[in-house]
Parts: C-alpha cells; structure tokens; sequence
C-alpha cells in the first residue's frame, strides 16, 4: 500500500514507518519537524517536510505519491503545555485535523487511521475503560483529540471514509532504531530512565490518589504493537468510522514503574515526593476487548519489563537522544 504518516518522524511514527517499511508498504513521512527528528525516519521512507496547516502541500503530496491511505499522527501532546496555552492545541491538532481531512477529500483518499488518546476519558468512572464510556477530558490535550473524533464521525459519513481512531493509552519501549526522546520529556518511562542514567533527582506528583499505592495508574502499551493496531486498522475495507483503545488492560502504579526500572538498570534512583500536577488524569487502564475482537489485536510485547528493558537499551545507545546521532 502507498501510505502517508503525519508526524511520521515522531516517537511512535518513526517506528511505525519502521514496521510498515518492513512489510514492503510505500511510506511518506509528512511532517514539520518541529518536535521530531529527521534522523527517525527510516532510509527507505520519503521524509516531505511540511505543516499539516498546508493544505496545498499535503494535496500535492497525496496525489504526486498516489497515496491510497494516511496515517494522521502530527499533533502536540504535552498535557502540561496545553494546560497552559489552549489555543495553540486546538490549532495544531484540531484546525491541523481538518486540514489534513480537507486535503484527503480534495484527492479523494478516503482511508485514515487517527492517533486518539485515553486522555479524552478523563477520570473514569470505571476500570477498565471501555470504548462506550463517557470522554470527560480533564485537559485541553484530552479535549482537542475529542473534537477531531467528534468531526471525523460526520466526515466519516458524509465521505464514505474508512476511519478508525485508535485512543492509545501510555506508549512506552523502544526498538533497536528508534525510542522516545522528547524536548521536554514528560513521559514517565524515558524520565525515569533519563534518572537512571543521570542520577538526577526524580519527583513524584502526587502520593495522595486513590490507587493502590497513592499514585497515578498506567497502562502501557509497546510501540511495536501499537504498530501492529495500525497495520490492523488499514486492512478495514468497510466504511464509517470505528473507534478502538490500544492498550495491555493492565495498570502499573508510578512507584511500580520506578521499582521496575530500579531492578532491570541495577540503578538506584533518589525519588522526591511533590504535590499532584495540573491536568493529570488518576488512573488509566484499557478494556482492549474490542480491537481484539473486531481486528484481531495481539500484543506481541506485552509486559512492563519487556517495555522498560527495550527502553533502556535505546538509551544505553543513544544516551543524549537522537542528538547523539
Ligand atoms: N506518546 C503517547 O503515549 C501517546 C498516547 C496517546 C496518543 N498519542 C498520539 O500519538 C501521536 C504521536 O505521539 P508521539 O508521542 O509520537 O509524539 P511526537 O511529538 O514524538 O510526534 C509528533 C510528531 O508530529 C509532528 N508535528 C506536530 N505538529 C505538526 C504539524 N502541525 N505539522 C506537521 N507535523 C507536526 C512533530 O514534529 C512530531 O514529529 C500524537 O497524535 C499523540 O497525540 C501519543
């Protein structure tokens, strides 16, 4: 297949790209660089270097690569700076969304795969969090990946499209090629690697939630299976639009994150405690009931130490990050 990637030289793009050149599909990498790194994209991928606010851009790239489906992963996650700056969310991914949209219907691609987020469920009401559930978002991040499932619906409709939004929960590990290496880095997992190697101090926000040990709950899910969702997601041959969480369905405590990290590196790490953040959701945990069912979804790297081991041995080879490239 002759497929786009939108924020293809991101973290969970590059290895994506990664598991889609490896299965022969034609890959375009379109993207800003403004938050990701050349050096991610596999040599056999096309980098386009563009915003997804260039709707002419983005129409030519699909008609002069001839693209029968896009993968729309560009957008800024950083809860706490969409917290503070609103506006430049719903901008970048929600305007950016339908600009991207506006593009495939102007050249008549009409197979999407949406990068969603478990951040749109907010606090649940229940564990697991299964796709009927309410999204409450508690932050604009959360919010902005709603209101582009909400227009995707009618576009889905109006169009005839096969979309399918895949809400990730925490995406974390890494593969030989590419790993996490955000500026500023507020991913919990490559934090406390980053700690691990540096010795630099670790804070916890917040000890008084009500989860097992106090803090907030994750579920992690590797970026390689994630992959394989993606791969899933554009096999669909029917129309409309179909929401799925990727996610293990299982939680781990931050603690139990830090516990894990401190076994696999040897490493001891020097933990402060710090009062809750702003924005941060209590616990998240995937019901990935559906996606199994309905795509036949199989977590080939399920398990945190799975996870944290692959991380870190990306760190260990790139310990400053693809600048070290
Ligand atoms: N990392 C996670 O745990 C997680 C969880 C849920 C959902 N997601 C979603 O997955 C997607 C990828 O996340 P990531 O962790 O790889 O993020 P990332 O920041 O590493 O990658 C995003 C990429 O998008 C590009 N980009 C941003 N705005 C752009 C624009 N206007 N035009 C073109 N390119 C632009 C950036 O340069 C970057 O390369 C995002 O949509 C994110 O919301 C991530």
């Amino acid at each position: 297949m002759r497929i786009l990637v939108t924020g293809g030289a991101g973290y969970i793009g590059s290895v994506i790209v990664e598991d889609l050149v490896r299965l022969g599909h034609e890959t375009t990498v379109y993207d800003s660089l403004d938050r990701g790194h050349a050096g991610s994209v596999h040599p056999a991928a096309t980098l386009v270097r563009g915003t997804v606010g260039e709707r002419e851009l983005l129409a030519q790239t699909l008609r002069e690569r001839d693209i029968e489906a896009v993968i729309h992963m560009a957008a800024f996650i950083e809860v706490g700076e969409s917290v503070h700056h609103p506006e430049i969310f719903f901008q970048n991914n929600v305007v950016g969304s339908l600009e991207v949209l506006r593009a495939m219907i102007d050249t008549g691609v009409k197979n999407l795969v949406f990068s969603s987020t478990a951040a749109l469920y907010g606090d649940p009401q229940r564990i697991p969090i299964t796709e009927d559930d309410m999204p409450q978002p508690t932050n604009p991040y959360g919010e902005s990946k709603l209101l582009v499932e909400r227009m995707l619906r009618w576009l889905a409709e109006a169009h005839s499209m096969t979309i399918t939004s895949l809400r990730y929960f925490n995406a974390a590990g890494a593969t030989e090629m590419n790993g996490e290496d955000h500026t500023p880095e507020s991913h919990l997992i490559p934090i406390v690697l980053r700690a691990a190697l540096t010795g630099e101090e670790l804070r916890i926000h917040g000890t008084d939630y009500p989860t097992k040990d106090g803090t907030c709950v994750r579920d992690f899910v590797h970026v390689l299976d994630l992959a394989q969702a993606h791969v899933l997601a554009l096999g669909r041959r029917d129309a409309g639009m179909r929401v799925y969480n990727v996610g293990s369905g299982e939680g781990y405590s931050v603690r139990e994150v830090m516990e894990t990290v401190q076994r696999i590196t040897g490493k001891t790490l020097n933990i402060v405690t710090g009062p809750r953040r702003a924005g941060d959701q209590i616990a998240t945990v995937a019901s990935p009931l559906r996606i199994r069912t309905d795509l036949g979804w199989q977590p080939q790297h399920a398990g945190l130490d799975e996870i944290i081991s692959s991380a870190w041995r990306w760190r260990l080879a790139h310990p400053n990050g693809y600048g070290s490239l």
